[in-house]
């Protein structure tokens, strides 16, 4: 289900579109990704950056950069410059954003993930923007 929401999510995705996922270490913000990554068409399987910090897949409808910040030290937070990711016409994901919170653009489709049970998470989605409340709006009717 969850896989399922998140390939219609991707299926929406446009150019420099930013999507945060925040939520405890194993709630499924990679899982989601894969999700993601699928509805982008891309076939490659998709692992999870928390030791590279951001993998980037090209064969897709859209390029896609998948952060995970989790690793990061504040100090290296403030060192890592990530405007020229935000700059490309691509899909940028970020796992743990609130750990570069200065650095995120101003527009953004926030997701919080939880873990309910072995099969079950809980998805509350917040669209910061005029283009991030379209998509967040496109995205339940492909829900429904
Ligand atoms: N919706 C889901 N239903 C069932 N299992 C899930 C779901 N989302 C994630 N998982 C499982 O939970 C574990 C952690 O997921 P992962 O996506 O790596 O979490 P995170 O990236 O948030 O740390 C994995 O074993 C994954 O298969
Ligand atoms: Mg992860």
């Amino acid at each position: 289900m969850t896989l399922n929401a998140a390939e219609k999510l991707g299926t929406l995705l446009q150019p420099y579109d930013v999507i945060l996922l925040n939520g405890d270490l194993g709630a499924g913000k990679t899982t989601f990704t894969q999700g993601l990554a699928r509805g982008l068409a891309i076939k490659r399987p998709i692992k999870s950056p928390t030791f590279t910090l951001i993998r980037e897949y090209q064969t897709g409808r859209l390029p896609l950069y998948h952060m995970d910040m989790y690793r990061l030290e504040n100090a290296a937070a403030n060192d890592l410059d990530l405007s020229d990711y935000f700059a490309q016409p691509a899909v940028i994901v970020i796992e743990w954003s609130q750990f570069i919170s200065e650095q995120l653009p101003t527009q953004y489709l926030q997701i919080e993930l939880q873990y309910l049970g072995l099969t079950q998470r809980q998805l509350v989605a917040q669209a910061v923007g005029a283009r991030f409340q379209e998509l967040l709006a496109q995205w339940q009717t492909a829900l429904n």
